[in-house]
């Protein structure tokens, strides 16, 4: 049957069975549920009674001025699910709906004879657990495995923000200032419902013919297959797309517009790799076109599946929308990026976005074979893709340009992100039960992309690269176009080395699993006896809190290590497996260091008796470079968590870290800075101390600012640039009288004489230049921001406008903040730039918040990022501040639901100031400055380290 026949046919039968059941719904119409889901631990999900094989969409949406009898920023929607029963005898069908009304149901067998729905109570919406449930005629049932037609009407909402997610509306000004409209969609994790009644979890696949019926002067529209066909219908048009690969619901992806376009194209005929954009931004996509082909190239030959043979005219569309939620979402097709993290310019894009939008691609790319191809069934296992693309993310990417050095990047960016997350009380595991949307949600969280990735770079080494592409290829055949279970993984791994010994035979499948099924991460503690080269080896699992209660948990540890008087830094296969608590390892007898996990390629962090922490804190002072750079990386990062935990006095941690002082790498100071910021955050209601500290933060930061410099040079390597970026920021911020001194002059240049400032060096250049200056200064910035189209220095710029100390700056900054002159997924970060950037600017804010309550909420739309505001404004506030606050959520108890997430942000708040309180002598004495001694008024805060963390 052909398209265009079958679309004739519908309606016909829907008129025919309509009449039988001319029932309108709506929200506000009482429903007698049937289902009482609130003891069961699976109730949001759907049960297993239903193979839908395929499913028919059709959306007209009406934007600003909706004709008449229409709402607008709605959509009328059509589904028409072709599905089978498991079994016999069911008299109902559940799936899961978040449309705005169901406007009408019909069921039909694949023939065309109507099956008759319940007379009084045909159907019910579940609104707690967004089910809708259709209900049979009584005596009516269903036959095992026949194919029926259930056809939906419905009106859906095209959404203010994509924050919501769903079908949403975006809108930007085109080169006449005029506005344009455009709608997206963002369905993943569990808003495919928003768009269509649908099965609407990863484990149910099927096939999906998409139309719209746009307006006829709008662009053309793009969703995940081509267009098959066009239909003039007066002022509207009809665009048919080509039937899409089976897929689940989440993949799903329709982007209607007023004038996207195609603004990069490798005019590939076999191998289409094109990016979309906003028409006012042609001159962006030629990178994002660079990287794209050569990745997907990469991947097919890999992972021995080939992208473009998955499906016949499969093609690879990357879009670029202003407004998006998340970084950017794997919709087979059609993959949406916000803006920033796949559009780059030269001049205005810095290298670090830059480098984002390279391994964000891969990420995605990932996703087509870890994701869509085979999906985890459900989300209590979302590691099965996002541990996968996050892994690829910078592995991937690694081969088609290997100067931006993303293997070793990962360590730093990836695997101790992971260690971090994993040493807190409240980390999950990477398999964790999800049942409601906020859980599923919540598990799309560091674990499960940076444990994820970790995890599979540790059983890369131990296994062998082979052995792992060769099981990686097994779970994609064998679950193709179908779901994976984390037991399909396991049994591939099996396969992959079943004849192969691996060191420790251990079964493989137990490997993974105590790495997947317990949370946290271990600390091997390493007691070397030089004596007789006996080394003592023992595990437990690492909380960063002191307080918190040991485990028993043991877990399969791959063993590497090298020693100092013949250091090996290449040898990256284990030779050892430790799965016991505790351990040992025979070497030859001598006074020498030792090192375990050898460039960190192993999940764990590395503890050592205080001897053997000196002779490795005399080695790196007597030459920096001795030790490989990504276990100097290590050191520091574990340095300063094993000195929070107190495992390690801060005497001996600031001596071992003491060759900072003489390194100006990289990998050392990604950790560094954030682990001195950290001490420093705890001083800042001590003036005294804070002066102490930053003298010996400016000694630290001696050797790294001279090798780094203040200006770009043009051909330097990647990882100069970003630690220039980081280190800069951070010197900056902390009053580095230098730095300051060149960074306002650049922008003084840039102000007078329009000398540009490289976009490298703008994040500390513009908020030191308006932390020093005038409110004209913010107010010339202002406008530059407004005027800018390109979106990675319009959000710098924006993150810039939050330094000014200037009280008439931070009011109209929050007036800002809270208008349509900032995108609503960067309001929140907006706001927290704003204390950050200058930490006075809290105390501003606190008093302009209790005045807009409400107006902040709405703004940032989400009620977990009113909860962060409130939090984030919390830890920016000294004492005086608290007490005003405090004093404020008393007084508005009764009203604010925010309440209790207020107090305990200022518990918080001064449990951290007591902690500096009650360290800050020892910590003085340990770096060797006994008394603090000077009086610094001026308290400026370093840019914490955001949780920007974005699903991607
Ligand atoms: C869906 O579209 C394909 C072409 O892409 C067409 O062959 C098919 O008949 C359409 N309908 C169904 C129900 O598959
Ligand atoms: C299309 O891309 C493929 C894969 O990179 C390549 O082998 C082929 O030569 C390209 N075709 C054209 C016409 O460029
Ligand atoms: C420092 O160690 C590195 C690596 O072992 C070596 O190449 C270099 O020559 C040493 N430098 C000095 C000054 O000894
Ligand atoms: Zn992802």
């Amino acid at each position: 049957m052909s398209v265009l026949a079958k679309l004739v046919i519908v309606p016909a039968l829907l008129a025919l069975v309509k009449s039988e059941f001319p029932f309108e719904l709506d929200e506000d119409l009482e429903f007698q549920p049937s289902i009482t889901r609130s003891n069961d631990p699976n109730s949001y999900r759907l049960p297993d009674e239903f193979d839908p094989t395929h499913c028919d969409i059709e959306v007209t949406p009406y934007f600003e001025t909706a004709p008449a009898g229409k709402e607008p920023f709605t959509f009328d929607g059509e589904a028409i699910h072709y599905l089978k029963p498991k079994k016999d005898g069911l008299s109902s069908i559940i799936l899961q709906d978040n449309v705005k009304r169901v406007t009408g149901v019909t069921l039909t067998t694949a023939n065309g004879v109507p099956v008759l729905l319940h007379d009084t109570n045909p159907l019910e919406r579940i609104r707690q657990y967004f089910f809708l449930k259709i209900n049979l005629r009584d005596g009516t049932t269903l036959v095992n495995d026949q194919e029926y037609v259930l056809h939906i009407s419905y009106i859906g909402n095209i959404n203010e923000t994509p924050l919501t997610r769903g079908m949403f509306r975006g809108s930007y000004k085109d080169s006449n200032g005029r506005v344009r409209w455009y709608a997206g969609t963002h369905l993943q994790p569990t808003h495919g419902r928003q768009l269509f009644p649908c099965f609407d979890e990863p484990g149910f696949k099927s096939t999906y013919n998409i139309s719209v019926i746009r307006p006829a002067h709008f662009a053309k529209t793009f969703s995940n297959m081509e267009i098959a066909e066009t239909i003039e219908m007066g002022d509207r048009v009809k665009e048919i797309f080509y039937r899409t690969p089976r897929m689940s619901a989440y993949l799903i992806s329709i982007l209607i517009s007023e004038d996207f376009t195609v603004i990069a194209d490798n005019k590939n005929v076999t191998h289409p790799y094109r990016i979309i954009a906003r028409s006012t931004a042609v001159n962006q996509g030629k990178y994002a076109l660079e990287v794209g082909p050569p990745l997907t190239e990469w991947f097919d030959n890999y992972l021995g599946i080939k992208y473009y043979d998955m499906e016949p005219g499969l093609k690879n569309d990357q879009v670029a929308s202003p407004d998006w939620a998340s970084g950017a979402t794997e919709n087979w097709g059609l993959v949406s990026y916000r803006e920033v993290r796949l559009l780059c310019e030269d001049g205005e894009t810095n290298a670090l976005d830059k480098m984002y939008i390279g391994t964000i691609t891969a990420h995605e790319l990932a996703h087509k074979w870890f994701g869509n191809y085979i999906t985890a069934k459900w989300w209590d296992n979302v590691w099965v893709n996002e541990g996968f693309a996050s892994y690829f993310e910078h592995f991937a990417m690694h081969e088609v340009d290997r100067s931006l050095e993303l293997e070793a990047q990962f360590n730093i960016m990836y695997l101790q992100s992971a260690l971090s997350a994993d040493s807190s009380a409240s980390t999950r595991a990477l398999r964790h039960t999800v049942n409601s949307p906020t859980e599923v949600t919540g598990h799309f969280s560091g674990i499960s992309y940076s444990k994820g990735a970790s995890l599979l770079l540790m059983l890369k080494h131990y296994i062998s690269e082979t052995n792992f592409k060769k099981a990686l290829n097994r779970v994609l055949s064998e679950r193709s176009f179908n779901a994976a279970v984390p037991e399909d993984v396991y049994a591939a791994f099996k396969y992959a080395t079943t004849g192969d010994t691996v060191v420790g035979n251990i079964d493989i499948e137990d490997f993974i699993k105590y790495w997947v099924d317990q949370p946290g991460s271990p600390v091997l503690d390493v007691h070397v006896n030089m004596e007789t080269g006996l080394i003592e080896l023992s595990q437990e699992r690492f909380f960063i809190s002191p307080s918190a209660k040991p485990t028993e948990q043991v877990w399969p540890i791959p063993l590497t290590y090298t020693f100092g008087s013949q250091p090996n830094w290449n040898d990256l296969n284990p030779t050892h497996l430790m799965w016991k608590k505790t351990d040992q390892i025979q070497k030859a007898p001598g006074q020498e260091w030792v090192i375990f996990n050898v460039q960190q390629k192993g999940l764990y962090r590395v503890n050592y008796d205080e001897n053997n922490w000196r002779m490795l804190a005399r080695a790196l002072k007597e030459n920096v470079t001795s030790i490989h750079q990504l276990n100097r990386a290590q050191i520091v990062d574990d340095v300063f968590a094993f000195m929070r935990s107190e495992r390690m006095p801060f005497k001996l941690g600031f001596e071992v870290i003491d060759f900072l002082k003489d390194d100006g790498n990289y990998y050392s100071w990604y950790p560094a800075t954030t682990g001195l910021n950290w001490y420093r955050n705890r001083f800042l209601h001590m003036p005294e101390v804070l002066a102490v500290y930053d003298e010996v933060l400016f000694e630290f930061l001696g050797t790294v600012i001279a090798e780094v410099g203040y200006d770009y040079v043009d051909g330097e390597p990647l990882t100069k640039t970003l630690n220039r970026l980081f280190v800069l920021s951070f010197a900056c911020n902390i009053g580095h009288a230098e730095c300051v001194e060149n960074a306002v002059q650049k922008f003084k240049a840039m102000r007078a004489g329009g000398t540009p400032v490289n976009p490298n060096l703008r994040r500390h250049v513009f908020c030191a230049g308006l932390r020093e200056g005038t409110y004209d200064d913010w107010r010339w910035l202002y406008e530059r921001r407004l005027n800018s189209n390109n979106q990675g220095d319009e959000v710098a710029m924006l993150r810039a406008l939050g330094c000014s100390s200037d009280e008439k700056a931070i009011n109209e900054f929050l007036d800002m903040v809270l208008s349509d002159k900032v995108k609503a997924q960067d309001r929140a970060n907006a706001l927290t730039w704003l204390y950050a950037g200058n930490r006075g600017n809290a105390k501003v804010a606190l008093q302009y918040l209790k005045k807009n309550i409400d107006a902040f909420r709405d703004a940032v739309i989400l009620p977990a990022s009113f909860n962060s505001v409130l939090s984030n404004i919390a830890a920016y506030l000294d004492e005086e501040g608290l007490e005003d606050m405090e004093a404020w959520l008393n007084s508005v108890q009764g009203t604010l639901p925010e309440y209790n997430v207020g107090l305990s942000a200022i518990a918080s708040a001064r449990s951290s100031m007591k902690w500096g309180t009650d360290r800050a002598d020892e910590i003085l004495e340990a770096v060797g400055h006994g008394a603090a001694h000077a009086i610094v008024p001026t308290v400026t805060l370093l840019l914490s380290t955001l949780v920007a963390l974005m699903l991607r």
